[in-house]
């Protein structure tokens, strides 16, 4: 590969394009004050804010007139009345009055428990660096007081209240990043149906509602981060995406730190955009080459241990794990929510070390007796391990020990016993302690200095 000459005569070339723009601007990621231009090459190429990566570890939360019925899921109206399934049906015969409607469940919607910062005390305490709240779903309810959404609303219909501000002002002061949720279409708003009916050769219902939306969301919260979705009936040209993301990385209030995920069109998931969360509980095998996020709900499974080695096998594949939870109508976040976040919180508040702004190792996972995942910090390396091994001794193939070696196990202040043999590797005698002196019940760090 001739790769010295050709990058030349790029760089070359890049200088004489550069001359040429630099009346309008350069074009990105060129240096500072270059212009992004709408379409992906361009966008595509736009580093991701540094704070995205380091932050590993958010909190989801679906929130919206959907949590009144609080029945089935988000999706109950398109289940209901869409679809006609009917389980739906009979929920809602056995429950209401002949003729209630969807729209009659928004004055239900009180949010009267409410309380921003104890949320925000929560999320704080679980470890999260970042939340996502559902500003709109595809029902098209806004939780924010927004003009184009006449009657539908937070503020004219249930809380009369402003959700996302209050919400951002209460996160924001504990440092946690603030991220908005929004979905681009509306199974039911007549000009979206209008645009369907069209072939989405129009684009009524972007001009009068998605993206006077998408503007005010962040001309009125500059959040950190935007998670869009229900871009998949139509194709990015339709939403208007590209010149929506070149204004938000050129000229928007949070143009230097703004992240954005891949949900921008038909196609377009786990292909452009910012980091990709894929199809919904995209999980990969191997380390991706590109910034991913999980995203994972709370359920009925045993929950620690399931929990924790989400967590771990995402951030040791490079991901982010972004952990979903659904408060009630009145505002409260139901105890078990609360306890499960608080677990996460107290593994991480031993182990958080090994997982924020950790970067993937060249091995990502050993499996012998004990699934192992890796992560590292410069020369550090983290051993994750999910079980205790039997007689309590860890067996490592992958690192390699130099005569700096140190090998200690977070949340214990002391050196671990370690020798290598040729067939085994790398055996680290572990602490020996009762089950209840351990830093964790499960999924514990062993952190590796001087190795390669
Ligand atoms: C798409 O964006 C361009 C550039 O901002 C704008 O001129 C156009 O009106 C937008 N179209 C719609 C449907 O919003
Ligand atoms: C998306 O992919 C599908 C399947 O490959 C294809 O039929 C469709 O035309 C594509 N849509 C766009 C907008 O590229
Ligand atoms: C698995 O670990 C045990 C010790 O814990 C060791 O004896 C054995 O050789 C290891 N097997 C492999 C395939 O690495």
């Amino acid at each position: 590969m001739k790769s010295r000459a050709r990058g030349a005569r790029l760089l070359l070339l890049l200088l004489v394009l550069g001359e040429a723009a630099s009346a309008l601007g350069t074009a990105c990621p060129a240096g500072p004050g270059c212009r992004y231009t709408p379409d992906w090459p361009s966008l595509d190429s736009r580093p991701l804010p540094g704070w995205f990566d380091e932050a590993k570890f958010g909190v989801f939360l679906h929130w919206g007139v959907f949590s009144v019925p609080a029945w089935g899921s988000e999706w109950f109206w398109w289940h209901w009345k869409g679809e006609r399934r009917p389980p739906y049906e009979r929920f809602m015969s056995d429950n209401y009055p002949p003729g209630f409607s969807y729209a009659d469940f928004g004055p239900q919607f009180t949010t009267r428990f409410f309380h921003p910062d104890s949320w925000a005390d929560l999320f704080q305490a679980a470890g999260a660096k970042y939340v996502v709240l559902t500003t709109k779903h595809h029902e098209g309810y806004t939780n924010w007081p927004s003009p184009v959404s006449w009657n539908w609303n937070s503020q004219d219909v249930g809380p009369h209240r402003d959700l996302v501000g209050e919400l951002g002002a209460a996160i924001r002061k504990r440092n946690i990043r603030y991220g908005l949720y929004h979905s681009l279409l509306e199974w039911f708003h007549p000009l979206y149906l209008l645009d369907k009916k069209n072939g989405f050769k129009t684009q009524h219902f972007v001009s009068a509602k998605t993206m006077p939306e998408l503007y005010d969301l962040v001309n009125r919260y500059k959040p950190d981060l935007i998670w869009s979705d229900g871009d998949w009936e139509s194709p990015d040209t339709y939403w208007n995406s590209t010149y929506f993301l070149s204004w938000l990385y050129n000229d928007s209030p949070v143009k230097d730190e703004v992240v954005v995920n891949d949900r921008w069109g038909q196609n377009c998931s786990c292909h452009h955009g910012g980091y990709y969360n894929c199809q919904d509980k995209f999980k990969p095998k191997t380390l991706p080459d590109h910034k991913w996020e999980m995203c994972s709900t709370v359920d009925k499974h045993s929950w620690g241990y399931r929990r924790d080695m989400e967590l771990v096998q995402t951030v040791s594949l490079g991901g982010n794990y972004l952990l979903n939870i659904g408060p009630t109508k009145d505002g409260l976040i139901v105890p078990i929510f609360q306890e499960r976040l608080l677990a996460v919180g107290k593994w991480l508040s031993i182990n958080g070390e090994a997982i924020y702004a950790s970067k993937p190792w060249r091995v990502q996972l050993e499996k012998n007796t004990t699934f192992v995942w890796y992560t590292s910090k410069g020369s550090t390396v983290y051993a994750i391990f999910l079980d205790w091994p039997e007689k309590g001794i860890l067996s490592l193939k992958s690192p390699i020990t130099t005569s700096a070696t140190q090998i200690m196990m977070l949340g214990i202040q002391k050196d671990l016993k370690w020798s290598t043999d040729p067939v085994k590797g790398l055996l680290i005698s572990l602490p020996q302690l009762l089950p209840s002196a351990l830093p964790v019940e499960f999924a514990w760090t062993v952190k590796l200095t001087g190795v390669k």
